[in-house]
């Protein structure tokens, strides 16, 4: 069974928790891709659902099947979000913007009512880290902000996109850093990150996910 079939697997069975009248968070990546498909789906069959994009790439893919998406000022509370993760473990804790938009995920993530991950088996982990942790930071300081992180021990990378500077929905750069070897539990070195002026948002979310489920062979398999 391969990674994509995986993602469908677990994006239809998170879908299954959207119901007609909600107001849903849709995430984004390539998970998120056959969840905001199913949705449209519904929407086709009648279905009543306004959505907040977590992203511009998410908000063009709903808009053009047929989703009506709304601003979270206009949702002011969400019934439900599903996002993709690039690592989770066994306590629900996630790394995530791997897709640049984890600025918008977690604003999203924490105005909704309940969070739903949705992954392929390989996002699974024991430890968080594998894969380099996403930090978005405001360009007037990024240059500081990586000599700090360097000091930290945390190996920030600049992330680019060709030759220039990576740049998010917001204008905004990614610095990912790697937190594999760091001894601080992950809860402190969030807050640590986040007291740096010019760190906007980190990609660990420690605390939002009510449900994760991933897609192992043809199964969901639903952890809560
Ligand atoms: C984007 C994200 C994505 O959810 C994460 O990168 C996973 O993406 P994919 O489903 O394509 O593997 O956090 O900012």
């Amino acid at each position: 069974m391969n990674s994509v079939n995986e993602k469908k697997v677990a994006a239809l069975a998170a879908v299954k928790y959207v119901k007609s009248g909600m107001s849903v968070g849709l995430g984004t990546g390539s998970t998120a891709f056959f969840m905001i498909e199913a949705i449209g789906e519904m929407v086709k069959n009648g279905a009543v659902i306004k959505a907040v994009a977590t992203s511009n790439e998410t908000e063009k893919l709903a808009t053009k099947i047929g989703i009506d998406v709304i601003t979270l000022a206009e949702a002011k509370r969400l019934d439900v979000t599903i996002d993709g993760a690039d690592e989770v473990d066994d306590d629900f804790q996630l790394i995530k913007g791997g897709g640049g938009a984890l600025l918008r995920e977690k604003i999203v993530a924490h105005n909704s009512d309940m969070n739903i991950i949705i992954a392929d088996s390989s996002k699974s982990v024991s430890k968080l880290g594998k894969f380099k942790l996403p930090i978005e930071t405001i360009p007037f300081a990024t240059k500081l902000i990586k000599i700090e992180l360097e000091e930290m021990g945390l190996s920030p990378v600049q992330r680019l996109k060709g030759d220039a500077d990576y740049k998010t929905d917001e204008n905004n750069d990614i610095v990912d850093v790697d937190i594999w070897n760091t001894t601080v539990k992950l809860t402190d070195l969030e807050q640590k990150l986040k007291t740096i002026p010019g760190i906007v948002e980190t990609g660990l979310f420690l605390t939002t996910t009510n449900l994760v489920i991933i897609g192992k062979g043809e199964q969901a398999i639903e952890k809560r």
